[in-house]
């Protein structure tokens, strides 16, 4: 198992480009299988754990793909395994996004429910009420979902999300445009990656309206075709990289980036007294002498994002004052508190608020990553902490961050990646 061994107390500053983004990859790869005809050549595709994970699914259904140099080719003309494991699907939540797609181009799909995972319950409710409004039948029975759309082809309807969620949105959009008839989504999820999925889906020759906004109103065709396109950079990884600068009192230009996808980010930067300089594609941040103490409170898009979330918690330890930041989406991703508080923070947490107390004084100690952005915040705590931090189970951060090591240290920090055994 791997380690980070982080030295703090050094600036990061410089510049960097953003990697392609993991949580656009992900519905985008999912949609080769709506078109059996031709490969798809998707580039800008992260070199990430959950991205193998996914294509190692694809295979399994009979897809094939290569990866070479972050472009991702795939081909799903012989795609015939409707089945996805629990081994794969276990390994990564998003692999529910193969249900929409195997239904719309095949009628039929079985997929292992998805696991927990470390922040709390993840249900797929609206996922499978989205197919069963196109007209899908749906038991679930030994850990499967079994999905099958009587005559063989889903129907358009009408789906009503009580609440925006992001999978089932993508899902949705998967199965309705091969549906036949119209489909109307209200309440729909805004964010990037469901405008990059529009995007995507309307260049295979979906007629989609409404990308961007939380109504979309899909008309469904006979067939799609497989394409070549250009994925989209990643706001989290970015924000990550811009908080990695603001922690240790350095100055950071992030390039290859969309400003606009991150309003609400840089805001709050701002209002933490960072200034925040941009391009058309680019990001540079200036750390300010004292961290102002910024209230965040994480909704969906385009509010400030929850993946955000657990890296503004180990900001704001440094900073003067406290800071309430509220998570509205995920009211229990707060693993991260009590390994921050081992390294010295003074974090409280009242129900799906944590109070941080700043400026605190990091000491460097070994701390376990518990999810993704979790292990994030530990590694931007790891920064500014004197002495040693050693970030244990950093398979959690390989899922969603490329080389983040050798980013960082291009920026001037000083860490390596170890292996060791647990007991
Ligand atoms: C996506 O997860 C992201 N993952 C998550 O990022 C992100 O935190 C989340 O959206 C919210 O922005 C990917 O894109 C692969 P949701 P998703 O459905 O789609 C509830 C990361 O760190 N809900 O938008 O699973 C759910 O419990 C990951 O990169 C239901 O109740 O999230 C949550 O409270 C972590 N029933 C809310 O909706 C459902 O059927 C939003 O979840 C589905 C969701």
């Amino acid at each position: 198992m791997d380690k980070l061994v982080i030295r703090g107390g050094r600036r990061i500053s410089g510049s960097i480009t953003a990697s392609g983004s993991k949580n656009t990859s992900l519905p985008i790869i999912a949609a080769t299988l709506l078109a059996g005809n031709g490969t798809f050549i998707l580039h800008q595709i992260p070199d990430l754990k959950d991205i193998m994970t996914f294509t190692q699914l694809l295979n399994h259904l009979g897809a094939e793909t290569t990866f070479e140099s972050n472009t991702l080719k795939i081909s799903s003309r012989n795609v015939e395994n409707l089945q996805a494991p629990y081994e794969l699907v276990k390994k990564m939540r998003a692999s529910i996004y193969v249900l929409g797609p195997m239904l719309a181009r095949f009628g039929h799909a079985r997929v292992s429910l998805p696991g927990g995972c470390a922040f709390g319950p993840r249900p797929i409710d609206l996922h499978l009420m989205a197919m069963e409004k196109l007209g899908a039948t749906i038991t679930i029975e030994t850990g499967f979902i079994d999905a099958t759309v009587p005559g063989g082809k889903l129907k358009g309807g009408h789906i009503d999300f009580p609440i925006s969620s992001v999978g089932a949105t993508g899902n949705a959009l998967m199965a309705a445009v091969l549906a036949k008839g119209k489909t109307t989504i209200s309440n729909a999820a805004a964010e990037p990656e469901i405008v990059t999925l529009c995007k995507f889906l309307i260049a295979m020759g979906a007629t989609i309206r409404g990308t961007g906004t939380t109504e979309l109103e899909i008309e469904g065709t006979k067939t799609l075709k497989a394409i070549e396109f250009h994925n989209v950079f990643d706001r989290i990884e970015a924000g990550t990289l811009l908080a990695a600068a603001a922690i240790t009192g350095g100055d950071i230009t992030v390039n290859g980036v969309e400003p606009e996808q991150m309003k609400a980010v840089l805001k709050k930067f701002v209002h933490a007294g960072c200034t925040i300089e941009t391009t058309e594609n680019s990001i540079t941040l200036k750390s300010p002498e004292k961290l102002i103490p910024t209230d965040v409170t994480a909704k969906p898009y385009p509010s400030f994002p929850t993946d955000m979330q657990a890296q503004w918690i180990a900001l704001m330890t440094q900073a003067e004052g406290t800071s309430h930041i509220t998570d509205k989406v995920y009211h229990e991703r707060f693993n991260h508190i009590p390994e921050l508080n081992r390294l010295g923070a003074h974090i409280e947490i009242h129900k799906n608020q944590a109070i941080v107390d700043g400026p605190q004084h990091l000491s460097g100690t070994k701390v376990m990553s518990t999810d993704l952005r979790a292990s994030a915040s530990l590694v931007l705590a790891g920064l500014v902490a004197e002495g040693t931090t050693e970030v244990l189970r950093v398979y959690h951060l390989d899922r969603g961050y490329e080389k983040i090591e050798t980013k960082l240290n291009s920026l001037g920090a000083d860490i390596r990646r170890e292996k060791y055994n647990e007991f």
